[in-house]
């Protein structure tokens, strides 16, 4: 079997392209958003030990085995399954499990969108800037338990996707990754600089980095994994979707290298922004989703020029936020069409139309609905939670069992090395991550998380004694 069929199939233009799109996916949300408040929910510095490294030995190996997957087959993740396992349909249980958590990440990734939507336009009138940390608190609480106001920017938030997504792979996604990510790194970077001169920010770098492994615990180890798998846009198919985009000879190795090296930068850096600002303007860490929206305003607003940083920077996670839904988009999309022979337009109206039901209810969390819990959670923090911490990592065992174990090595060795034309010098190493490391480190995070292991230690010490 050629390993590189299906040319007829679109293709990135050129290779910073490819790059650029595949970090357009990981950064987003995830960084800027969600990293902070799990790590300021889940003790700071040993969540982002732990986090650290999952993306090295789990992260960086499934993203290579996604990558190889996809530019091998040149298909969505069933059709990938299907061509490489010969026609049979049990592996393709992960390409289910994607299509579910891509819809579920859709409609609660929807939400924290819709309020950058929010806040875009509320920065840019101006109507942002209070005096008390305690108003941007409420002004926060009132607006996203309001019922129309989060929704329609929700709502609105999938549309403009609608209208992307109707454009095309290379055309729309491309040319805006291209040129907003690297505007994006810049300001970043600026923001870091101006939250060190915080006085407290000495405080918010020792949370950070300062280890401390005593409050390494099980739902740490849990979260900081599901936030590896979901930072990295791992586990249903997302980088395989991408990868299946790539020339024939884009370097797998060094793609992944920089996609989960500049992800974790941002990650990172989001976290030097944020935290210091946390400790100087006495918020607790662990204040959850909203954390970012009600620290960030706070901080611009005591920047010369306020408004226009502030306008500038929500507008900017808008658009990592697009780049990311699109990307999440595109798996049951390219399922719809290339498995059950859809029209792309079909395809997408339906997908978007699922997330703007289940978006809508992740909505209402906020709000009238945030009595419906499930297990203490509300809807929002239930999709969040069983689509990253379970859904995400399942996702990414069976893909690193398949390449591992039931790939045909050559094929393997083909993509890595370019068939045989480059070095991969970690390869012997992330043959090794794919077939042991990960699957078993998942599996262990998964018996942990459910208790299972400390019940079977207990076990076993008491048999020694
Ligand atoms: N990684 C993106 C972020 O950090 C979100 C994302 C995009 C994603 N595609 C995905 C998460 C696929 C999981 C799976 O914001």
């Amino acid at each position: 079997m050629s390993t590189d069929s299906h040319q007829s199939r679109a293709q990135f233009a050129t290779r910073i392209g490819a790059i650029a799109t595949t970090v357009g996916s990981a950064v987003g949300l995830g960084n800027i958003w969600r990293f902070p408040f799990e790590a300021g929910a889940h003790g700071g510095s040993a969540f982002i030990i732990c986090y650290v490294f999952f993306i090295l030995v789990l992260g960086y190996p499934v993203m290579l085995s996604e990558f190889v997957m996809g530019k091998a087959t040149r298909s969505n993740i069933f059709g990938a399954f299907k061509k490489l396992s010969n026609g049979k349909n049990t592996w393709s249980i992960s390409g289910v499990v994607g299509i579910i958590a891509a819809l579920m990440i859709l409609s609660f990734y929807s939400v924290v969108a819709g309020w950058t939507v929010e806040y875009t336009c509320q920065s840019a009138i101006g109507a942002l800037e209070f005096g008390s940390q305690e108003e941007y608190h409420e002004y926060f609480n009132d607006f996203s338990s309001g019922n129309w106001r989060p929704l329609i920017w929700t709502w609105i938030f999938l549309g403009i996707n609608l209208v992307v997504l109707l454009r095309g792979v290379t055309k729309g996604i491309e040319k805006m990754s291209n040129f907003l990510m690297p505007v994006m790194f810049v300001l970043l970077l600026a923001f870091c600089v101006n939250s060190l001169t915080l006085d407290k920010a000495k405080e918010g770098l020792e949370f950070m980095f300062k280890p401390d492994f005593s409050q390494i615990t099980p739902s740490v180890v849990l979260s900081a994994m599901g936030q590896a798998f979901f930072s990295l846009s791992l586990g249903l198919g997302t980088m395989m979707t991408y990868a299946s985009y790539f020339k024939n000879d884009t370097q797998l190795g060094t793609s992944a290298l920089s996609t989960c090296g500049l992800d974790t930068l941002v990650a990172i850096m989001s976290g030097v922004i944020i935290f210091p600002a946390v400790f100087s303007f006495g918020i607790s860490p662990t204040a959850g989703p909203t954390l970012v929206f009600e620290v960030l305003p706070s901080i611009f607003h005591k920047l010369p020029m306020g408004i226009l940083w502030s306008t500038l920077f929500f507008f900017m996670l808008f658009v990592a936020s697009v780049t990311s839904t699109i990307s999440m988009a595109e798996n049951p999309i390219t399922y719809f069409t290339e498995e059950c022979r859809m029209g792309r337009r079909t395809a997408v109206v339906i997908t978007i139309l699922i997330a703007l039901v289940f978006g809508t209810i992740c909505t209402l969390s906020f709000g009238c609905l945030s009595d419906l819990t499930v297990g203490g959670m509300t809807m929002f923090s239930l999709f969040d939670y069983i689509a990253s911490n379970i859904l995400l990592p399942f996702g990414g065992l069976v893909i690193s069992l398949f390449v591992g174990w039931k790939l045909d090595r050559n094929i393997l060795i083909d993509q890595l090395t370019v068939n045989r034309t480059t070095k991969f010098y970690l390869l012997k190493v992330v043959i090794f991550c794919m077939k042991w490391v990960a699957p078993v480190g998942i599996i262990l995070v998964f018996l942990n998380s459910t208790g299972i292991l400390t019940h079977l230690y207990r076990i076993a010490l008491a048999w020694v004694e």
